[in-house]
């Protein structure tokens, strides 16, 4: 079965194929992104239009770009994959309204993905891919989740964020510190240079006693201590980055450890953007060691939003034989969209 998929929920156009046939992980044929970040960082921040707009502009391009580099005519593929939510809804239309059309015209079936859940499966396509069941810590831009994952299909919240997402922590508290948008990359660099125990941060629900997260109120602590710095902001500005990655990575940490305690499983899985994060991978590494834990990470370049999670997920999908449900290539998408409804 040759899958082909399309990410466009945010702000980067993502196509990949993927080879599921028989019962092993899918192969990656190819992949090509484009990522809108460059257009996006005059505002400091997503704009949804341009978003859409630029999906538009790229998505054709980037298909024949996969496609001439894996060899394989559109008359190959065999399924036609697209995220279908969360995300933004106009980002997610391009998507979708190309994956169905295409579908459509190759008289192949389309199949709507949860954008969490092709994150989640996405260190299936490392060199060394996890096996279930597994603890998945989900951390991205929008998202902050830990969940119980025992096959394909079955995604069991363990807990998640009350407000705010790890991502958007990290970009918040960079952009008060005057950083480029996403926030959370730039932070990290500057982090490398600071005195993690300069400041003092709270650590919020650490000892909540359940696996929530809250990052809300670290923000407003970020703010609070660069307003009482003031001009000497500038000068302080690694030691409160590194302050601060401190703080949000020691709560992800210690409530993923508490995910394996509480499930048993000697199994975690990292995902999403910030899963490229290298103290939250450093600390990850070294609370798992001790503890016996195997943990998987996807490849660097496939943490952020790429189309290979999407056709890879639809792929791991099919496999575990889900049936794709025929609505004659009517299509809507699902902005908001709990990952554990999307279940099969
Ligand atoms: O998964 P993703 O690409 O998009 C969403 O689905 O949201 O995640 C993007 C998020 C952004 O908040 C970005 O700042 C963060 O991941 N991120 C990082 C790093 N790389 C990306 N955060 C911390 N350290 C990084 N190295
Ligand atoms: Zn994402």
């Amino acid at each position: 079965m040759i899958v082909l998929g399309f990410e466009s929920s945010c702000d980067e156009t993502g196509v990949a194929l993927v080879d599921s046939s028989g019962s092993r992980v899918p192969r990656l044929l190819s992949h090509a992104l484009y990522s809108q970040i460059d257009m996006h960082q005059a505002y400091g921040g997503v704009v949804p239009e341009l978003a859409s707009r630029d999906h538009i502009r790229r998505v054709l391009p980037l298909t024949h770009e996969v496609m001439k580099e894996a060899g394989i005519a559109l008359a190959q593929v065999d399924v036609v994959a697209y995220t279908r939510g969360p995300g933004l809804a106009g980002a997610l239309l391009v998507g979708a309204g190309v994956a169905c059309s295409m579908a459509a015209a190759l008289g192949k079936p389309a199949m709507g993905v949860h954008h969490l859940e092709g994150h989640l499966l996405s260190p299936f396509l490392s060199a060394d891919p996890p096996e279930f069941p597994f603890v998945a810590l989900l951390v991205s831009g929008g998202h902050t989740q830990l969940m119980r994952v025992d096959r394909v299909g079955s995604y069991e919240i363990l807990g998640e964020t009350i407000d705010d997402a790890a991502g958007e922590a990290f970009d918040k508290s960079a952009k008060l510190m005057g950083l480029p948008y996403p926030g959370g990359p730039h932070l990290s660099k500057l982090a490398q240079q600071g005195d993690a125990a300069a400041f003092k941060l709270p650590r919020p629900l650490l000892h909540s006693g359940n696996l929530d997260f809250s990052f809300a109120g670290l923000k407003t602590a970020v703010l609070t201590q660069a307003k009482k710095l003031g001009d000497e902001l500038e000068n302080r500005k690694a030691d409160l980055a590194a302050s601060t990655q401190a703080a949000i990575v020691d709560v992800l940490v210690k409530k993923s450890m508490s995910a394996m305690t509480q499930t048993g499983l000697k199994r975690l899985v990292v995902a999403g953007g910030v899963g490229a994060n290298s103290l939250l991978r450093k600390q990850l590494n070294d609370e798992c060691r001790k503890r016996g834990i195997r943990v998987h990470y996807p490849e660097l370049h496939l943490c952020t939003d790429n189309g290979a999670m999407i056709a890879l997920a639809a792929g791991m999908r099919l496999q575990a034989g889900v049936e794709i449900a025929n609505t004659g290539y009517a299509f809507d998408v699902r902005p908001r969209w709990p990952l554990a409804m999307s279940a099969m």
